[in-house]
């Protein structure tokens, strides 16, 4: 039987976990050599590119021809011109599947490569395409996508470590933000609430030390640092470097010399950072963090003391400033007998053996993150399926019109709180930019002549990867809509790249 392949598509890094006999989990090493593979594309030709480690160190000197962070812009409209071809950030991730589909073959020899995926529990229906159709794109039969803490959890639970615990997951990675709190039983786990934001992760704390060192930089020199691409892509790695370091000392030195040049001659980039300032400085990422898993537990009516265990994961889970607030929070029960790099991975491919009948008698469910709703006559957002619920979930409603005259009715179908459980707008209107539109369609109503209401009835089905299908029917006239929700990758410049 071919392997159980689980991915982990990450902001920073992506790793690909194989699930053997008596749950030997392998993770596959990239041809640098690392258990990972930097998420990082190099445009060293028009049909040529680069992906990984040495993708990364390019990012310094050829920065225009470097996309990194790729998983923040899906699900967006954001295009990245490149050799004067232009790529949508789902083909862009093809491209890093495609590395990754290279190095699984090398490893197993084989073609067949059916996988489950990873996604952040916080990901919308479009970013949820993305992921699927750029794997699918470079092969993969994509067995199911799977929310990144909830294949923490199955990870965690494989290697037999609880019983009986509510277990808070706190993943904190390179771009996303998702806290999950899992019932965790013999062979069971059960999602019981979702929160987060797909705008928080590891590279925000970077951006805010890069602009710390930046405003030192300007008030002694009188320099901005920020308008030299080169100068803030170095300041950015720097600023990282330091971030990671902070983590196991007290204080990091900088250094990059002949930053840039003044009237005076070339000038040397010098400063420091301590852990208080590191605080201070990132102090509003880690109040939003606070604030979300605040609102989570509100929102299940349930306290600090109903979690058992803090789970970290993710590589930002690290940071001292973040594992400092998640054990002032939950008073000592953060426990790091997990890999929180890996166990994403692992727990995919755990998945991956269940699904594939290899791995039996182990069970999960999981909720969703986002409300689903339309949009109503006064451009308020009207939930019909709440978050929390447990999918795959299939379920229909019935609206009537509000005019009999109407001939027709638009439907606006919406996920809201984009981005962020933070987000908690109610006026389509006033904040677009809080919702997702799933699309608008218009019906027919025009009623028969023995109905008396005109009735429109719309079906929603999520399915076990959290894709969204929408199709309406007007029960008077029998006339039907919907609406494809599907993403293919079609772009003839992609096909053409050759990938190093
Ligand atoms: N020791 C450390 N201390 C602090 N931060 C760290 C440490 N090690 C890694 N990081 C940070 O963790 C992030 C990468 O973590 P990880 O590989 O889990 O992310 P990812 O899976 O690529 O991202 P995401 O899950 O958000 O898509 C980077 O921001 C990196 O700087
Ligand atoms: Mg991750």
């Amino acid at each position: 039987m071919s392997h159980c392949i689980g991915i982990d598509f990450g902001t920073s890094n992506s790793m690909i976990a194989v699930y053997k006999e008596q749950g030997v989990i392998d993770i596959i090493s990239s041809d640098s050599g690392k258990r990972f593979l930097p998420s990082v594309v190099y445009f060293k030709k028009e049909n040529e590119v680069v992906i990984g480690d040495n993708a990364k160190s390019m990012q310094l000197l050829e920065s225009e021809q470097t996309i990194a962070n790729i998983k923040r812009y899906l699900g967006t409209d954001k295009e990245f011109e490149q050799f004067g071809n232009t790529y949508k950030p789902e083909e862009l991730a093809g491209l890093i599947f495609k590395k990754l589909m290279m190095t699984y073959q090398d490893y197993s020899g084989e073609e067949d490569a059916s996988a489950v995926i990873t996604v952040p529990a916080y990901f919308d229906h479009y970013q949820r395409e993305a992921v699927r159709s750029a794997a699918e794109y470079a092969g993969f039969n994509v067995l199911r996508l799977l929310n990144e803490p909830t294949s923490a959890a199955l990870y965690y639970n494989n290697i037999g470590k609880n019983t009986g615990e509510t277990c808070l997951v706190f993943d904190l990675g390179g771009g996303t933000l998702d806290i999950s709190i899992i019932e965790m039983d013999v062979d069971s786990c059960s999602v019981i609430l979702t929160g987060g934001s797909t705008e928080i992760g590891g590279v925000d704390f970077d951006i805010a030390v890069a602009d710390y060192f930046i405003e030192n930089f300007r008030s002694k020199h009188g320099i901005d640092l920020k308008s030299d691409p080169i100068a803030y892509q170095q300041l950015l790695f720097q600023a990282e470097k330091a971030k990671v370091e902070l983590s196991s000392l007290n204080e990091v030195n900088v250094v990059v010399p002949y930053i840039t040049i003044s009237k005076e001659g070339p000038l040397h980039f010098k400063d420091s950072i301590d852990r208080d300032t590191f605080s201070r400085v990132t102090a509003p990422i880690t109040a939003k963090i606070r604030t979300i898993i605040e609102k989570l537990l509100e929102n299940g009516e349930m306290e600090i003391k109903d979690i058992d265990r803090v789970l970290p994961v993710g590589g930002a889970s690290r940071i001292h400033s973040v594992r400092g607030l998640i054990w002032d929070m939950f008073n000592g029960t953060v426990k790091k007998d997990m890999n929180p790099e890996e166990a994403v991975a692992c727990g995919a491919a755990v998945n991956a053996a269940m699904l594939k009948g290899v791995l039996k008698d182990k069970t999960f469910n999981d909720v969703t993150a986002h409300n689903l709703g339309i949009e109503d006559d006064n451009g308020n957002f009207q939930a019909i399926l709440n978050r929390n619920e447990i999918y795959p979930v299939e379920f229909s409603m019935e609206f009537t019109t509000a005019s009999e005259d109407t001939e027709r009715v638009k439907v606006h179908i919406l996920q809201d709180m984009a981005r962020s459980s933070l987000n908690t707008s109610d006026s389509v209107s006033e904040n677009p930019e809080q919702f997702v539109s799933l699309g608008e369609f218009e019906i027919e109503t025009k009623a028969s002549e023995e109905s008396e209401e005109p009735t429109i009835e719309v079906t929603f089905s999520i399915d076990n990867s959290g894709i969204i299908s929408v199709n309406a029917a007007h029960l008077n006239s029998g006339s039907k809509g919907d609406f494809t929700l599907r993403m293919t990758i079609k772009n003839e410049s992609l096909n053409k790249i050759g990938i190093f």
